[in-house]
């Protein structure tokens, strides 16, 4: 987590330095969880990367959400909000979560989305350039909300999905490939031996047919990183 939390003090002080501001997308689930404690966190053994970052000159978003209000005990803003945003000095006006208790997640997909245009000062056809995304992925390659078959992955137009995930009966918010494509930089934070496999074939491997929707990040501008702890790593060769 700390080699995490490193990248992320690294690219937010340059970026502010450069640019007065620093926007990340966070990504959801479980893994994230301590990396966020972690930034947040006053324990003085512990290098303070919250002394280090420039709370007031990073913008928050996310890279998906789940279809529940924020209050949710699955909401990927409120694992976030609980673990690190509401602990750390950040401007409410600079925490642009997704909102995802719309009545449908096509609308919350739409109003991400036009959030995101009116943010980035986009004009029609231009994606959103965040100097961060945070993506985890899960062991069947899924990552943000883009998972295998799903009608999203190849959505070379929208910014913001609302794909219907089969497997979990459910409609996702998510941003699409090619506005995670545009990120100045992605960090695939992974952790876990039962995604071992899937790590091994996505980073060694040849590429599968059809891609793993993690295989399709690739970030056209920018860079892109992956933080692996010793479980989700153990079958690479790089690793032995
Ligand atoms: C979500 C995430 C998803 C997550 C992976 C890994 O909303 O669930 O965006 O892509 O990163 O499923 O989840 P874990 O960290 O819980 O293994």
């Amino acid at each position: 987590m700390a080699a995490a939390a490193d990248e992320i003090l690294r690219r937010a002080t340059d970026g502010v330095a450069s640019q007065g501001k620093f926007t990340i997308a966070l990504s959801g689930g479980t893994t994230p969880r301590a990396l966020y404690a972690l930034l947040a966190s006053t324990e003085r053994h512990e290098r303070s990367w919250r002394a280090g970052l420039p709370w007031d000159r990073i913008h928050f978003f996310w890279g998906d959400e789940r279809h529940v209000p924020p209050e949710h005990p699955d909401s990927n803003f409120r694992v976030a909000q609980d673990a690190m945003l509401s602990k750390a000095p950040v401007p409410a006006e600079n925490v642009h979560r997704i909102l995802a208790e719309s009545s449908s997640a096509e609308l919350a997909a739409e109003a991400y989305a036009e959030h995101l245009r009116t943010f980035f000062r986009l004009e029609a056809g231009q994606w959103p350039r965040f100097d961060l995304i945070l993506l985890g992925m899960g062991a069947d390659g899924h990552t943000a909300s883009l998972f295998p078959e799903s009608e999203a992955l190849y959505d070379q137009t929208r910014i913001v999905a609302a794909p219907w995930v089969e497997k979990l009966k459910t409609h996702r918010v998510t941003l699409t490939p090619p506005a995670i494509n545009n990120a100045a930089a992605v960090v695939f934070l992974v952790q876990g031996e039962e995604k071992a496999h899937r790590v091994k074939e996505i980073l060694e491997g040849e590429l599968a047919k059809p891609l793993y929707p993690a295989q399709l990040i690739r970030p056209s501008r920018g860079a892109l990183i992956w933080i692996l702890d010793r479980g989700a790593a153990k079958l690479l060769r790089s690793y032995a």
